[in-house]
């Protein structure tokens, strides 16, 4: 049986999530900004500690598991500015990192000496982006750190990541944790994989990835977390837990991202009946 999509509610899910993006980097230009913005790594070890192995702390499983890496690693946040998070490693572990988010914000909005006037004075922060470097942006780039603007879902962002920070080389460490900004993106898990997969293919060999995954994954990340970890068995690792995904690319992990098929993910909605966030996903249009 040929199996069918509602094609109307796939395409208003991006329109809608389009519309969001826009209006979330417009706030962020005026410095409205989210409760929960360039946050520290402490506060991500809060996020994944339902995945994190059992004793041990964020920073340092990622330090352990990349350990041959030490001073050549190469970390990524998507949906976040990563100057505090990165801040949090031990100093000089990473190479090179770089935040993916829909603006820069930096200049706006930083933990380190509070200039205040910066939030009320729109002009100044336009003008500031220039003009005023903050010692958030100068410690950035003692780092090696930099924050990439723009839509992570968008081919041209993954494209500016390739050619402009990975230059050939492969991530080693991702994370993504965009707390409410989750709620901003896509629900449709296709669309979704297929990002996805971009990002999977820019991790290297014994890499790890930390998500908080979209909504439109919660209802399949079970299941899907089953098929790895059978099908790879130790090659590609899955641990999920509270919508939050470990996942350890190993060694002869998958070219691609296994993803399920259109008729499974039917039946994985069909299974959680009314429960399953999806179900508009195969409801056919009046
Ligand atoms: C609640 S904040 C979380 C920031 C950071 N990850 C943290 O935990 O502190 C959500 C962030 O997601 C970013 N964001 C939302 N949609 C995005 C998209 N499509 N592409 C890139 N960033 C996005 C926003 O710019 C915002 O900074």
């Amino acid at each position: 049986m040929k199996e069918r999509i509602n094609t109307q509610y796939v395409a208003s899910e991006i329109k809608r999530y389009r519309e969001s993006a826009a209006i979330r980097s417009a706030a962020e230009r005026d410095g409205r900004i989210n409760h929960i913005e360039n946050s520290p790594l402490s506060s991500f070890e809060q996020s994944f500690v339902g995945v994190i192995p059992e004793g041990e702390r964020l920073g340092a499983y990622v330090e352990r598991v990349l350990a041959d890496r030490a001073g050549r690693a190469i970390g990524l946040e998507l949906g976040g500015v990563g100057s505090r998070l990165f801040a949090g490693f031990t100093p000089g572990f990473f190479e090179r990192t770089a935040g993916v988010n829909l603006t820069d914000y930096r200049p706006i909005f930083s933990s380190e000496p509070k200039d205040t006037t910066m939030h009320r004075d729109r002009q100044k922060i336009m003008d500031g982006l220039s003009r005023h470097k903050t010692d958030a942006i100068i410690a950035d780039i003692s780092r090696n750190h930099r924050v990439i603007e723009g839509d992570m879902l968008a081919t041209a962002t993954s494209q500016q990541i390739e050619e402009e920070f990975l230059r050939g080389d492969k991530v080693n460490f991702m994370i993504r944790r965009m707390a409410a900004g989750n709620f901003d993106l896509p629900t449709e898990p296709f669309f979704l994989a297929k990002n996805a997969n971009r990002y999977y293919q820019m991790m290297g060999e014994n890499s790890v990835l930390f998500d908080e995954l979209p909504t439109g994954f919660w209802n399949l990340s079970e299941a899907w977390s089953e098929l790895v970890n059978t099908h790879y068995s130790g090659r590609l690792i899955a641990y999920v837990a509270d919508n939050k995904l470990l996942l350890h690319k190993g060694v002869g992990a998958p070219k691609k991202l296994p993803v399920f098929s259109v008729s499974k993910v039917r039946e994985i909605v069909a299974s959680q009946g009314k429960f399953s966030t999806l179900r508009p996903l195969f409801t056919t249009p009046a």
